[in-house]
């Protein structure tokens, strides 16, 4: 019976004894002995396979990443209690019903800049992009007047891939900051040259998606805004590869990122992409925010697919803060949902993406002083504000302002009869734009006189409807909100921070060098690469003011 024993029968006389039905009992008890080690080999692995992803996600950073940082322009906390309760009143949501920021809410960020307690939008980026505090109006340049080195270059240089969205001009400060060095925000002809490459650095972004055609076109052409004859969509596309695209027929050939081909420069708007209030009856002209997004983050997953880094992006809600410079509500909550959107778009995309990804959201500062009540002159205090007077406007005031424009162009003789003027303006921008049917005479009469200031004074009267409070057209310097996915190194993020420190997280996480970019454009670059047509020590600080 030789034939019965198996090596892994202890070959003693017990055994041997064992009769034929007790072998064949005990060679199924090892085959299963065997099978379940087997699968308890297979646990472990899965196990530990499981521990060091978990482990990559707290710990220390799996080798192929990607870095998704949002920035909702002058949006502060009471844009998101505004929000909320609009949104909630709309859709007949329950009181407990949030946003999805409001479920990612993370940690409170300090905003001031050097130059002052209010810091611009400049400012506000530089802090994000050098992780350095500079002066207003500075495009990722120290309060020395130097260039410092920015979080995209450095990814850039390290081997990701790189893209910029916003919904206002690509020129605008905030992205700006982020690939280009010019003493004042306003020099937005350089900004357009040095984003499409023309810096010493050459180029440093892959994607761009948002408005600001009109930087890129020369003076000779209609919509243009340059000083000079340059076409930048031309040197983008011979001299550095660029394919670009002016149009929604363009957007939609891109397929939602399947079909981008890098470098690609997506100019949809002349200047800023309406505000998402306007924009949803213009769908067939202009990309929303989130679908710029989600295009963007499919079109650079897809280029780094074989690479062994991921991509940096940076996706602005730009418009936030103009609503809050109107002091437009209605204009903000849709602008605010808009952005809401974006953020529960790139956390799906978190969820399906095979590569580790982090999602930061912050705002650069706040815009408007906005408050969710107010109390009337001559009234006592109400304990309450009114959304329900927010949703009967169906346009922005910058879009019923410029109806106005338009109205006057045509018939210049509407502003010498005045009694029409005002009806029209009573029946066509107040009755059925803003949804108001008790305008008095005193707030029409005050359009009909000031008709250049239609836009602010729109936006008065639909406030008061609603009961909302504005204390300025700037910003102004109450902390704003961080929110994240979480993940690895946003521990760092929690509680209060500075700006700088979200600045500090970008360059960490991704593990990049801002610091040897910072030398070689300090290096490279001259007095005139930087925009200075002056004296910058004698540049008189007072003038250089937020324009948006
Ligand atoms: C257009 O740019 C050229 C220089 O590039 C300049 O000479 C000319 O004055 C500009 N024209 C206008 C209308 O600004
Ligand atoms: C935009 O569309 C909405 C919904 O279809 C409509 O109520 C509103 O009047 C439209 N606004 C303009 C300015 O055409
Ligand atoms: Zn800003």
């Amino acid at each position: 019976m030789a034939s019965e024993q198996t090596p892994l029968i202890p070959n003693d006389a017990d055994d041997r004894k064992q009769p034929v039905r007790s072998r064949g009992i005990r060679e199924v008890g090892l085959f299963i002995w065997a099978l379940l080690a087997t699968a308890g080999v297979i646990v472990l692995a899965v196990y530990l396979q499981h521990e060091n992803q978990i482990s990559h996600g707290h710990d220390s950073p799996a080798p192929k990443r990607n870095l998704v940082f949002m920035v909702s322009d002058g949006m502060g906390p009471a844009s998101l209690s505004l929000t909320r309760s609009f949104r909630q009143h709309i859709e007949g949501l329950p009181v407990g019903d949030t946003l999805t920021l409001d479920k990612h809410f993370w940690g409170t960020s300090r905003t001031r800049s050097s130059s002052s307690l209010v810091t611009d939008s400049a400012a506000g980026a530089t802090a994000f992009a050098c992780g350095k505090k500079s002066y207003n109006g500075a495009i990722s340049v120290l309060p020395n007047y130097q260039p410092c080195g920015t979080v995209m270059e450095a990814a850039k240089k390290a081997g990701y891939m790189t893209g910029l969205v916003a919904t206002t001009l690509v020129t605008d400060a905030t992205p700006a900051t982020f690939a280009s060095h010019v003493l004042l925000r306003q020099m937005e002809d350089q900004i357009a040259m040095q984003e499409v490459g023309e810096g010493v650095l050459g180029r440093s972004v892959d994607l761009i998606l948002g408005g600001g055609r009109c930087s890129f076109l020369p003076n000779s052409t209609e919509g243009s805004c340059r000083g000079d004859d340059v076409d930048v969509t031309k040197i983008a596309q011979e001299k550095h590869g660029w394919s670009y695209t002016d149009n929604r027929a363009g957007f939609d050939a891109f397929k939602h990122g399947e079909k981008v081909d890098l470098p690609a420069l997506g100019l949809f708007a002349a200047t800023d992409i309406p505000f998402e209030l306007d924009r949803r009856n213009m769908s067939d002209t202009y990309p929303s925010l989130s679908e710029m997004a989600t295009t963007a983050l499919r079109a650079l997953e897809k280029a780094t697919a074989k690479s062994d880094k991921g991509f940096f992006i940076m996706i602005e809600a730009s418009r936030i803060d103009h609503a809050g410079h109107i002091n437009d509500p209605a204009a903000q909550v849709h602008e605010v949902l808009e952005y809401d959107k974006a953020f529960r778009a790139v956390l799906e995309f978190i969820k399906n993406t095979d590569t580790e990804t982090v999602l930061v959201a912050t705002s650069d500062h706040e815009t408007g002083g906005l408050a969710t009540a107010i109390q009337e002159p001559g009234h006592l205090p109400v304990y309450n504000w009114y959304p329900q007077a927010l949703a009967q406007s169906s346009a922005s005031c910058e879009y019923l302002s410029a109806r106005l424009s338009k109205h006057i162009a045509s018939d210049p003789s509407a502003l010498t009869s005045k009694d029409k003027l005002k009806s029209w303006i009573d029946a066509e921008l107040v009755k059925s734009g803003l949804g108001i049917k008790d305008a008095t005479d005193a707030e029409l009469d005050l359009v009909v006189e000031n008709p250049e200031a239609a836009t602010q004074l729109l936006a008065a009267m639909i406030s008061l409807r609603a009961h909302i409070g504005w204390s300025t057209h700037g910003h102004t310097a109450v902390d704003v909100n961080i929110y994240s996915s979480g993940g690895h190194g946003t521990d760092k993020l929690r509680g209060n921070v500075e700006n700088t420190d979200v600045g500090a997280f970008l360059r960490e996480y991704l593990d990049v060098d801002v610091e040897a970019v910072t030398k070689e454009l300090r290096d490279k670059m001259t007095t005139a690469d930087l925009g200075a047509p002056m004296d910058m020590d004698n540049y008189p600080l007072s003038v250089i003011t937020d324009t948006k």
